[in-house]
């Protein structure tokens, strides 16, 4: 008898290297249509399967997990950010669930720091302004942006990617300022030298601010209308967390009031669409959800849900795991 081989289901195709490692130890049914498995293909796929890897755009709840049957052991989800599942309605179910922290940290960081500075310099602005191929000669008052050496960047979200912004900004010499619901251990503040802000203390005092919060109901819209009029006029917003984390009408209409300065945008509130009135804007840039997408790093991503799905299968505990209680219990209970 040969060994087991699991059945499982992939929603889209992943890079080679996690393919490759999921299929040496599965019978792997992929989707592998253009964009996201449509939901009623995906509930039918579903069924009898023991393990999933999941992306962002697959919603995991009662819905998915009652089509899949009680034979399903993990969803592993192919990304950090997990709003997309019910980690509640797993843990009823006894389904273990994993995403993939740590991986990703760094390229977040770049992206989002990307952004800022591009939003704050006028960078995007600036390269399709030649692309017009209309006449210019260098002039003192030609598209000035806001620096970010010196300043004070604001981070709402003081997790794992809101500590690396941190690390970033002591190169260019900027003070830091924070707020997240959960404080980290005063070491860590002291190590990264950065103080602590209630969350409208700090959109009034920074001169950039970036976004690195789990989108959950408390933060739906965190950033509305009225937060948007706490900020300066000078103001640069990065979000790369996720989109509906700012209320997206009300920021187009502040940056078209001229209310803050200039934002980047690497996730959106109806994604994919970006709202109109966004795409319209010279002060904001804008990027399709890029944010871990390097190849090294989608390698990574690839690797660490490949190992979360084949360990839970094999009865090893998997690394990630957001619902560990379960591994708890069933591992008890086997
Ligand atoms: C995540 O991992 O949550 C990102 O949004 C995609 O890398």
């Amino acid at each position: 008898m040969g060994e087991t081989r699991w059945p499982v289901l992939v929603t889209r195709l992943l890079p080679a290297p996690a393919m490759d490692r999921i299929t040496s130890k599965c019978d792997m049914t992929l989707y592998d249509g253009g964009g996201a498995m449509p939901r009623d293909q995906l509930l039918a796929e579903i069924k009898g399967k023991v393990g999933a890897v999941t992306l962002l755009t697959d919603k995991v709840d009662d819905e998915f997990l009652d089509a899949a049957g009680d034979q399903l052991v993990i969803v592993a989800n192919y990304a950090v950010g997990f709003d997309n599942i019910d980690v509640a309605a797993c843990i009823r179910r006894g389904v273990m669930c994993s995403n993939t922290p740590d991986v990703l940290t760094e390229t977040t960081a770049d992206t989002a720091w990307a952004l800022l500075m591009a939003a704050a310099r006028r960078i995007a602005e600036g390269d399709r302004f030649l692309r017009r191929r209309q006449p210019w000669v260098w002039g003192p008052l030609m598209m000035l942006g806001q620096d970010v050496n010196g300043r004070t960047l604001g981070i709402v979200g003081f997790g794992r990617i809101g500590q690396a912004m941190a690390r970033r900004a002591r190169g260019f010499g900027m003070k830091v300022i924070y707020y997240d619901a959960y404080r980290p251990a005063p070491e860590v503040e002291r190590g990264l030298g950065a103080e602590f802000r209630e969350l409208d203390d700090l959109l009034a005092e920074a001169d950039l601010i970036t976004l690195h919060t789990n989108l959950s109901p408390e933060t739906h819209h965190l950033i509305n209308a009225e937060r948007l009029a706490k900020m300066k006029s000078t103001a640069v917003l990065v979000n790369t967390s996720r989109g509906p984390v700012i209320d997206e009408a009300a920021l187009a209409q502040a940056l078209k009031e001229g209310q803050i300065f200039a934002a980047g945008l690497d996730v959106f509130e109806k994604e994919p669409e970006v709202h109109p009135d966004l795409l319209d804007l010279e002060n904001v840039v804008v990027i399709p959800h890029l944010g871990s997408a390097t190849v090294d790093t989608r390698i990574a991503m690839g690797l660490l849900a490949a190992e979360n799905l084949i360990a839970a299968l094999e009865g090893r505990q998997p690394p990630t795991l957001l619902n560990p209680e379960i591994w708890e219990q069933r591992s008890g209970r086997d």
